[in-house]
């Protein structure tokens, strides 16, 4: 009781100002990000990690600390109380989020298996990471190709999650938005 009225004194039903910042800075960092992977050239075997691509490179590893630090933050600080609906709503919405948040650290992971066996170096914010496969390992190959996949099952996921906000926001007309904007 204590706990939660301390970060969530207006009633509980709205996040605080350090998950929404959280939550729309990932949501401008995956604009970004899928923006350079439609727009960067096709990787062949020998292609240079560079331009457009340096740039998928560099914003993957931000969007991956980012959902770490958010995750961190969220199981310290707790939710607003659900939002009230009907029951089987709550779970869709419960079983979306859960599973962007678990996607959203397995895409980035795909996308650095995949840097690192083409031989590519990856850093964050120019602290260089380690490799997470060796350099031309099938394994890491094989599992590697799945980040491309999984991020159209990923904007699937985001297509469901952005249409069930504009249902609540101009449909049921509940006010569900302000619990996440402004
Ligand atoms: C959530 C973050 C990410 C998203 C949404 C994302 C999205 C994508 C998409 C859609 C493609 C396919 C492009 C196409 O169809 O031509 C792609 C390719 C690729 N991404 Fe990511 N990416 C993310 C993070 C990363 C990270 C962290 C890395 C590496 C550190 C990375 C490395 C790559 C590589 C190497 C490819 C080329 C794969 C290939 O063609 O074999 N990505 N990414
Ligand atoms: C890249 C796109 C997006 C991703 C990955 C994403 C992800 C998430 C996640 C994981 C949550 C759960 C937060 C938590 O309980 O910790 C959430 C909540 C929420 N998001 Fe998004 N989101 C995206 C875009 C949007 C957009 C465009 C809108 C509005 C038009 C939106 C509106 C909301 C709202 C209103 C909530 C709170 C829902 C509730 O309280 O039940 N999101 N989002």
């Amino acid at each position: 009781m204590q706990h939660s009225s301390e970060h969530f004194p207006a009633h509980n039903t709205r996040y605080g100002a350090v998950a929404r910042l959280f939550h729309w800075a990932v949501v401008l960092l995956l604009v970004g990000e899928y923006s350079l992977a439609w727009l960067m050239p096709d990787i062949h075997k020998g292609t240079q990690p560079a331009g457009l691509i340096a740039w998928h490179l560099a914003i993957g590893p931000l969007i991956l600390s980012v959902m770490l630090l958010r995750l961190g933050w969220r199981s310290a600080v707790g939710t607003p109380e659900p939002h009230p609906g009907v029951a089987w709503q709550e779970l869709a919405s419960k079983l979306t989020h859960g599973l962007l948040y678990v996607l959203l650290l397995v895409l980035p992971l795909l996308g650095w298996i995949n840097a690192s066996t083409r031989g590519w170096s990856i850093s964050l914010l120019g602290i260089p990471l380690p490799a997470l496969a060796s350099q031309g390992s099938t394994v890491g190959r094989d599992l590697g190709e799945w980040h491309s996949t999984l991020a159209y099952i990923v904007l699937g996921l985001i297509g469901l999650h952005v249409s069930a906000a504009f249902y609540h926001h101009w449909v049921r007309k509940d006010g569900l938005l302000a619990r996440m904007w402004g």
